[in-house]
């Protein structure tokens, strides 16, 4: 199988957003990041700078394989370049003299030392048009990936703790996500995470808002530190989301052990486990996962990254594959774990020699385990199938 190769793929990417934005806001020249603020009608608004050597793709270049995206964190697709436009705009001083220092602090040696950053850059998302240009910076570049179908995570209590309102983050996010399918092709479903290193009182307090206020979420997650924070410790809110019919996902087996997946199955009763990859250590659990076509949401990047996984060439993807787990592959915070879900598929095929067999099935596996009405993931079921791969 073919990619569009990442390079190409970034250059038509900011291609995307210059057509975009510029149409909007006109001409732009003379600035010192890649992203820059326009006064335009009143409003403050981000535009992309046009690339030096931007191109055309070749014809007959073949299209990424078209997929679901179903393990992302809207605040993970932050780009460096991002933040410091929006630190920008919002008169925000950043801890940082450059993108070169900040890129430098990109060296994880565990989730936490990974959060501590994802929470602080959140400091430059103040305003519902952050958060909305943030969102549109994923799908331009999730369109490019193949990205067909997007389950987005979005954490209100990182925003809530700073003094940001649930309207701000929710609006502002649901706005684009509302006109997704039009402006980029995707469809899009949004999930409101909730922190587990928080209290559980916290979570359901912040449930209830989202409830009372009608936020457009079509499920809930659990996501953050995981070990030493269960699933048990949020049976109550489970059983809430359950009740006011939303979809439930968890963050499990990760970092945490495999009792942490059968307790996310059978306590919080989800029905996708996000990461899941030490399921491996239990047999009598992976023939389980198996049997209930469990869907597991893997992230290779990110565990490479996180350290969850010495190297790449060392992920348990393969023998997942081949146990007849339900995987597929996800991208997890892709600014900063190195890729989006295209650059992921890429390093496991150039890296581990993941065949196009297995690629195509993972894109199955992904459309299939969406929360997408059925029509819709016979459309993309219909897309992949002709997508040549
Ligand atoms: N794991 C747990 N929590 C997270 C992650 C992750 O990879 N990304 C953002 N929040
Ligand atoms: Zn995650």
């Amino acid at each position: 199988m073919n990619y569009i190769p990442i390079g190409r793929a970034r250059q038509i990417g900011s291609m995307l957003f210059t057509l975009h934005w510029f149409d909007s806001i006109g001409d732009a020249s003379g600035r010192a990041y890649p992203y820059r603020m326009e006064t335009y009608d009143g409003e403050a608004q981000l535009t992309a700078e046009e690339p030096e050597e931007s191109e055309e793709p070749e014809a007959g270049e073949p299209l990424p394989l078209p997929v679901a995206e179903l393990h992302l964190h809207i605040e993970g697709t932050l780009e460096p370049e991002l933040i410091f436009a929006l630190a920008e705009r919002n008169g925000i001083e950043l801890p940082y003299k450059d993108l070169e220092e900040l890129r430098s602090r990109y060296e994880f040696t565990d989730l936490q030392s990974f959060l501590d950053l994802y929470y602080a850059n959140m400091a430059v998302l103040q305003t519902e048009q952050d958060f909305a240009d943030m969102t549109r910076a994923y799908l331009a570049r999730a369109a490019l990936a193949g990205v067909r179908h997007a389950e987005i995570m979005l954490d209100p209590q990182a925003h809530l703790s700073r003094g940001v309102s649930l309207e701000t983050c929710v609006n502002g996010v649901a706005s684009v996500l509302a006109g997704s399918r039009e402006e980029f092709g995707i469809s899009t479903l949004l999930i409101a995470a909730f922190l587990r290193d928080l209290t559980e009182e916290s979570a359901l307090e912040v449930l209830e808002q989202l409830l009372a206020m009608d936020a457009p979420i079509a499920g809930i997650g659990l996501d953050s530190a995981e070990v030493g924070n269960p699933p048990a410790k949020f049976e109550r809110l489970f059983a809430r989301a359950k009740d006011a019919g939303l979809h439930r996902i968890a963050h499990a087996g990760e970092e945490g052990p495999p009792s942490y997946i059968i307790d996310a199955l059978d306590i919080l009763e989800v029905e996708r486990i996000d990461h899941g990859i030490r399921c491996m250590e239990d047999p009598e659990l992976v023939e389980r996962l198996v049997d209930e076509l469990m869907p597991l949401t893997v992230c290779p990047l990110s565990n490479v990254r996180l350290r969850a996984v010495d190297t790449l060439a060392e992920h348990p993807l393969p023998a997942m594959l081949a146990a007849g787990l339900n995987v597929c592959v996800n991208s997890d915070d892709p600014a900063y774990f190195g890729g989006y879900v295209d650059d992921n598929f890429a390093q496991l095929q150039s890296v581990i020699g993941l065949s196009e067999f297995d690629c195509v099935r993972m894109a199955a596996n992904s459309i299939r385990s969406s929360f997408a009405s059925e029509e819709r993931k016979a459309e993309l079921l219909a897309e992949l199938a002709a997508s040549g791969h």
